[in-house]
């Protein structure tokens, strides 16, 4: 089976980037037949605006003009980049506590009623199929461990994001402390090698996405 991976970046920091260069070595254990790059940095999507949220607001085909049909478009153009997807792999940088915007825009056109999730009595309801989510986090300070000691909106809401479309199988690694020095930055690489050689170990990744 063809395994075919998106690849999410977001980092400010081009080639500087942690998020990005453990995200690569993520992609390089999952050892896919295609990759589909979503560099949202460089090709940033735009901000739901009032074109999107009037699509969205379930008025008839009819009534949408050309700005809501081109919203819709985008987002299912990434919805279908989503569903096409084996496994996701995700290098993003902690942003005063959170994800950056440019993620938090793309989430806002991928999260979408009727096309991703569903609602129902007991809440929204995941449509798509579950697949493995591998997610790198780069920190200058401490967000979780022994030495957090900063509020964590990353994995929380990554987590139920994610969880809403029907994505249950998340990875996240953590890179953090990145500000203390070149010996911090090297300590945590081999603390996150060490966790993703726990859950994709070179030899059987190709295994893990057939
Ligand atoms: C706008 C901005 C906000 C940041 N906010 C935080 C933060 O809340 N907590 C933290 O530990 N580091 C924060 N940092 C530091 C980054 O997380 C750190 O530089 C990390 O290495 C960025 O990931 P990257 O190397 O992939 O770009 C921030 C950096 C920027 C540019």
């Amino acid at each position: 089976m063809t395994a075919n991976i998106l690849h999410i970046t977001c980092s400010a920091r081009a080639e500087e980037s942690q998020s990005t260069r453990f995200s690569y070595r993520i992609v390089e254990r999952l050892q896919p037949a295609g990759v589909t790059l979503r560099d949202l940095t460089w090709a940033p999507l735009p901000h739901v605006d009032s074109a999107y949220a009037h699509a969205l607001a379930g008025r008839p085909p009819g009534e949408h003009n050309a700005p809501h049909l081109d919203s819709l478009a985008r987002s299912e153009q990434l919805i279908a980049e989503l569903d096409a997807a084996h496994a996701i792999v995700i290098g993003l940088p902690m942003h005063n506590y959170t994800i950056p915007s440019c993620l938090k825009a793309w989430v806002d056109h991928v999260l979408r009623i009727g096309h991703t999730f569903a609602p129902s009595p007991e809440g929204k309801r995941g449509l798509l199929r579950d697949r493995p989510v591998y997610i790198a986090v780069a920190s200058g300070g401490f967000f979780t461990g022994a030495k957090a000691n900063q509020p964590d909106f990353v994995t929380p809401y990554l987590q139920a994001a994610l969880n809403t479309m029907g994505l249950r199988t998340l990875h996240f690694f953590a890179l953090q402390g990145l500000v203390f020095g070149p010996e911090r930055v090297a300590q945590a690489w081999s603390e996150a090698t060490a966790a993703l050689d726990a859950v994709l170990a070179p030899a059987s990744a190709a295994a893990a996405i057939a």
